[in-house]
């Protein structure tokens, strides 16, 4: 193929492509436009112009409705070390394995512009290009979360974002909302302290935060977490520098990301599993479909098993990285969603707003498309870009039968029975508390950082209506008294309304 014949996106730098409209019509010269005599109106025959105005407005597509600022990179993933006799996933199977990835860190609340130092929980998502499948993990840099009850999402979200009178960040809705669902606390507690405006995306750990199984060829299978600590270190912002670089540099872990890999700092995170068998499981102190509680490390002890690497940045970001289409239920063999109602609505909702904001077929899309894939029996839609499957049947059709691989045994351990309910999580127990005070304890090993998180708070509430504040004290003090005292007192001394 020569230069001239290669698809336009394929040019490099330096060659030089002729210039065409859409078409691949050659165009003389780009600002040209067709108009009638010297001053007359333009002509509608000028393809040429309107192909240009017409693709412009229709440049942008739906920014994710949840985590549309983000960035992210190509890299590997490696195992290190040996899981075998509680994993069959394919791509965990083999010591030195590598598999390729792309991932995509995030800010949860903000606009697509809006700046990386907020304080929000940061996105961690990886799409593993295994040779069973694309395996998405599709992770926080917290270990918890708000909520343990799916309806709550849509609902806990609108109040981290803008008022619909105001359309302003609204801090008595944040914290109304907050004050009263306190299954929230102990994200609350992590997303005030320090790891609240993370330094950058090189420099926070990622973490499953639901239960996942990982299952055998027999059946048997064990419940996991996963975690992916970072090589960099955790290094944060205090609220003060989180403030300075959104104004200074709103872009900031963005531009952090990409100078490090084009230098060659390429970031890694080490990869651990916890795992818990289905007899312990059902001892186990908390609930292991609640959402909100950790595994205690002492009691659930971390098994390092692998290395995650990002070392190559993409050509195009709109490409490779806004079309990205990340999805808990984009599983391979051998590992399995638990029945948290979180993680079972995350299954439905990801590849719906797929749908949405990409279109039916956004699996054709070359970031997204698996090593492998056959799936003839989906056909047509919007943007079929593959060749559609050619001339194969449409049906499981005799006359060209298909290879039906089994899949490793599943789904053998859970018995689920019982009649359909319409549920709500327990209410808020005293124990709903006890982690949060975990982490209260965890944050008073580090001078300084039972300071920060006082202040962190304050700043914030100050801004939210009195009953709002008090509820809130109330919040605090319940994780614990001194906690609820400080923040009450810092608070008072700058609120306003
Ligand atoms: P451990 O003492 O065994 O672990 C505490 C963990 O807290 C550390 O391993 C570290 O996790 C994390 N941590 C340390 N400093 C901070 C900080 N400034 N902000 C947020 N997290 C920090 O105790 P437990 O496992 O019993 O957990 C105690 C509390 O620690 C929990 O209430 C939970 O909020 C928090 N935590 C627990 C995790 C878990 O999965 N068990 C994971 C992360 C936090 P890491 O090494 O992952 O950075
Ligand atoms: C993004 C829904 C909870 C991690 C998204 C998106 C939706 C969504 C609709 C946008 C996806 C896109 O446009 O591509 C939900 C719902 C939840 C939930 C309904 C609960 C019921 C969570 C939790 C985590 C999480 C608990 C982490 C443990 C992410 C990440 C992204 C994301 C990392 C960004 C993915 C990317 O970079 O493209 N979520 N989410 N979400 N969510 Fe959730």
């Amino acid at each position: 193929m020569t230069a001239d014949e290669k698809p336009a996106s394929t040019f490099k730098y330096n060659e030089k492509p002729v210039y065409t409209t859409s078409n691949g019509a050659p165009v003389d010269h780009p600002s040209k436009w067709q108009r009638v005599g010297a001053q007359g109106p333009l002509l509608l025959q000028d393809f040429h112009l309107i192909d240009l105005i017409a693709h412009f407005d229709r440049e942008r597509i739906p920014e994710r409705v949840v985590h549309a600022k983000g960035a992210g990179a190509y890299g590997e993933f490696e195992v290190t070390d040996d899981i075998s006799e509680i994993c069959s996933v394919d791509m965990l199977n083999g010591v030195g394995k590598k598999t390729p990835c792309v991932a995509r860190f995030s800010t949860v609340g903000g606009e697509k512009g809006s700046a990386d130092s907020a304080r929000d929980p940061r996105g961690f998502a990886i799409k593993f290009y295994t040779q069973e499948g694309n395996w998405d993990w599709v992770y926080n840099n917290t270990p918890v979360f708000f909520l343990r009850d799916p309806t709550n999402f849509p609902l806990f979200i609108h109040t981290q974002k803008r008022n619909p009178q105001t359309n302003l960040k609204d801090a008595t809705m944040f914290w109304d909302y907050l004050s009263t669902h306190q299954e929230a606390i102990h994200q609350v507690m992590h997303l005030f302290s320090d790891r609240g405006t993370p330094y950058s995306y090189r420099f926070m750990n990622g973490y499953s935060g639901h239960t996942h199984k990982f299952v055998k060829p027999d059946g048997s299978f064990v419940y996991v977490q996963i975690h992916l600590k970072t090589d960099q270190g955790n290094k944060t912002f205090t609220n003060e520098e989180a403030g300075k670089m959104a104004s200074e540099n709103p872009d900031f872990s963005t531009q952090d990301l990409f100078e490090a890999i084009q230098k060659g700092e390429y970031p890694s995170w080490t990869v651990y599993v916890q795992t818990l068998t289905p007899e312990q499981a059902e001892k186990f102190k908390w609930n292991i479909f609640d959402l909100t509680k950790v595994w205690p490390q002492k009691e659930v002890p971390l098994r390092r098993f692998g290395k995650f690497t990002l070392n190559k940045n993409v050509d195009n970001y709109f490409a490779e990285i806004e079309q990205v289409a990340f999805a808990p239920s984009h599983l391979v063999p051998g590992v399995e969603p638990s029945a948290d109602p979180v993680l079972q609505s995350r299954l439905f909702s990801y590849p719906d707003t797929h749908r949405h904001r990409l279109g039916v077929n956004y699996q054709q899309i070359p970031v997204n498309a698996p090593l492998k894939a056959f799936n003839p029996y989906q056909r047509d839609g919007a943007m079929s870009v593959n060749g559609n499957y050619g001339a194969n049947p449409n049906y499981p059709s005799s006359y060209r039968p298909l290879t039906y691989r089994p899949v490793k045994a599943t789904n053998s351990h859970e018995n689920w029975a019982g009649a359909a309910v319409s549920d709500l999580f327990d209410e808020i127990k005293s124990h709903d508390y006890e982690q949060a005070n975990g982490l209260w304890q965890v944050l008073g090993r580090t001078p300084g950082q039972q300071e920060n998180y006082v202040k962190n708070v304050a700043g914030h509430l100050c801004a939210a209506q009195k009953d709002t504040r008090a509820r809130t004290y109330d919040m605090f003090s319940k994780v614990n008294p001194e906690l609820g005292a400080a923040i009450e007192a810092a608070t008072e001394k700058n609120s306003k309304l």
